[in-house]
């Protein structure tokens, strides 16, 4: 069946989105959109030079700012926007975010009026709250993705404890994402079904709790800017459980209506991704504890979300 994705930046984080689309085969066409003259048909032409050797059939095409060569894709992902850089909080970028993320999601709409969309750009929980905001689309199309990618740290971490492979590794990270919201849920981690709370001490799981927190600010003081290898896979993975209906349970910022007894804010919580975007969103029994940190997360975030009242951006 024909599948067209949208990558909106193609930066480190899109442009790896876009590659791994293509690898994965997971639509048939992918549109990579970004403001630089020629970057975007640059990255699409060196993807597609990669073809050959890695054996896929995806399109990948590139464009500067023309949106009518988006219109009519199924899923889009935006990545627009500035990355951090050392010393950063994601919240700090904000006031060159919002704006563009406002701006480039209402273009994108207007070609593709139902789309799904897949919101990356930091700091994510609330630039996926503007997008709900202005663009008033039913709840299940719009879809932050940090959730995929600090479970995906959160298992890597507790792989290099356990030493084994992460993919033997289940865990699920919830609340904003952000240094100090995440909220990695250790008593409900497995290795191979074994909780590993029976396989580490408390003290490791803490360590590791704190090592997946700040696991996007260890990548950019490395590198300098924000991480792109998991950003981007973890963005390509949200959208591949879309287009092939996986029913995948995926931890992901959505508008939360009651759950978890929280209303008007979206936030990082387990939900099942399907062809319609979010199909369900999974009420977990949390401890005491988990609660508490969850609570605090959502306080966190609507204090990050109330910046773009101040803005005047919703
Ligand atoms: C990170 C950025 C992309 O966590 O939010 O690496």
């Amino acid at each position: 069946m024909k599948s067209k994705v949208t990558v909106v930046g193609a930066g480190n984080v899109g442009a790896t989105c876009a590659n791994v689309l293509a690898i994965n085969e997971v639509a048939s066409e992918v549109v990579l959109l970004d403001v630089k003259e020629g970057v975007a048909e640059g990255k699409a032409m060196d993807i597609m030079q990669t073809a050959q050797l890695m054996g896929f059939d995806t399109v990948v095409k590139g464009c500067t700012n023309d949106y009518a060569q988006t219109a009519d894709s199924d899923v889009v992902v935006i990545t627009s926007g500035v990355p951090r850089k050392p010393g950063m909080t994601r919240e700090d970028l904000i006031g060159i975010n919002a704006g563009i993320v406002k701006s480039v999601s209402q273009s994108i709409l207007e070609y593709s009026p139902n789309a799904i969309l897949i919101i990356v750009s930091n700091p994510m929980d609330t630039m996926a709250c503007l997008a709900m905001k202005i663009l008033g689309l039913p709840s299940n199309r719009i879809i932050g993705m940090g959730g995929a990618l600090d479970s995906s740290r959160f298992t890597y971490y507790l792989s290099q404890a356990l030493q084994c492979n992460a993919n033997d590794v289940q865990g699920m990270v919830i609340g904003g994402h952000g240094d100090t919201t995440m909220v990695p849920l250790t008593s409900l981690a497995t290795y191979k079904g074994v909780p590993v709370s029976k396989l580490l001490s408390k003290e490791k799981l803490q360590e590791i709790a704190k090592a997946t927190m700040v696991g996007g600010a260890t990548l950019t003081g490395l590198l300098g800017t924000s991480a792109w290898m998991a950003p981007g896979a973890a963005s390509a993975i949200v959208v591949e459980a879309i287009l092939r209906d996986q029913k995948k349970l995926i931890p992901c910022s959505v508008a939360l209506n009651g759950e978890y007894g929280l209303t008007d804010i979206m936030i990082g919580v387990p939900v099942i991704l399907g062809k319609n975007g979010v199909e369900k969103i999974v009420e977990l029994e949390l401890s005491e504890e988990e609660k508490e940190k969850f609570a605090a997360s959502a306080v966190a975030v609507r204090k990050t979300n109330e910046i773009l009242k101040e803005m005047n951006l919703v």
